[in-house]
């Protein structure tokens, strides 16, 4: 059953969530921020079982961005072995409920070996599943995206006037992806941080205060509510009757 006040008919196909305020929720509790990582666990499996129950087709979430790397080596440190290790010890119960997992960014810089070939076992083991798409989106850029797109199309050739925005999309790190109707950003920050650039020109965006470890599905419902409020116009004119 649908959660209350949401429109079974105008479920998000797509939507996306920038996983922010980990460091600020461990560093209330005077722990260090490397437990706020671990704490965004439990958000994490919980929002992904919050979208399944809606129906949502695509999920993805924003797990290490490009400028992540600047941080201190300590906690970049921790971060790609806590992404490693979640892959290994989740990647079977996600399996289990139908989820695709897949993965935006740049494979081929910094990101250490063994982080790729738990991503890639992740990848295999749920390539067939239909269910739902979880897409983390790590060491990801919007900009890096569209530079490798880029680049892309001119190592195949292509003369400047076909390059189109059609042609473009196809060389982006997931070209099958739909849009995300609606972007979640968590912990109070009124910022895109370099997510998704190209894909979310026209997705509602949803901000909240919630620090992602304290995100729980009914943070993603009552996102999604809003979502349903919105009056998306595409640059078009408003389809009354429709919305
Ligand atoms: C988000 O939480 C996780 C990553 C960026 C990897 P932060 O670590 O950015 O937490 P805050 O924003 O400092 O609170
Ligand atoms: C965005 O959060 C990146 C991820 C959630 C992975 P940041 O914490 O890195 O973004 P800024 O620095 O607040 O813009
Ligand atoms: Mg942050």
């Amino acid at each position: 059953m649908t959660p209350d006040g949401i429109d079974p008919e105008r479920i998000p196909v797509h939507v996306a969530c920038v996983m922010d305020g980990n460091g600020r929720w461990a560093e209330r509790r005077g722990l260090p921020r490397t437990d706020g990582h671990a704490a965004g666990e439990q958000a994490l499996l919980d929002t992904v079982d919050g979208a399944l129950e809606l129906g949502t087709q695509w999920l993805t979430v924003y797990a290490f961005s490009t400028e992540n790397w600047r941080r201190p080596a300590d906690e970049v440190r921790y971060l790609m072995g806590f992404n490693e290790s979640l892959l290994m010890r989740r990647r079977d119960e996600l399996h289990a409920k139908g989820v695709r997992v897949r993965f935006i960014g740049r494979r081929d810089w910094r990101v250490p070996r063994r982080v790729l070939r738990r991503m890639d076992e992740a990848v295999e083991l749920t390539r067939g599943n239909r269910r739902m798409t979880l897409t983390l989106a790590f060491n990801y850029g919007g900009r890096a995206e569209i530079i490798d797109a880029v680049r892309s199309m001119l190592a195949e050739g292509t003369s400047p006037d076909k390059i189109t925005e059609k042609r473009l999309r196809k060389h982006l790190y997931a070209p099958d992806m739909p849009d995300p109707d609606v972007v979640v950003r968590t912990s109070g920050e009124y910022r895109i941080s370099n997510f998704l650039l190209w894909e979310l020109a026209y997705s509602e965006l949803v901000f909240t205060d919630v620090l992602w470890p304290d995100f729980r599905r009914e943070h993603l419902f009552e996102a999604v509510r809003e979502f349903q409020h919105r009056d998306r116009r595409f640059g078009g004119v408003q389809a009354r009757g429709t919305a």
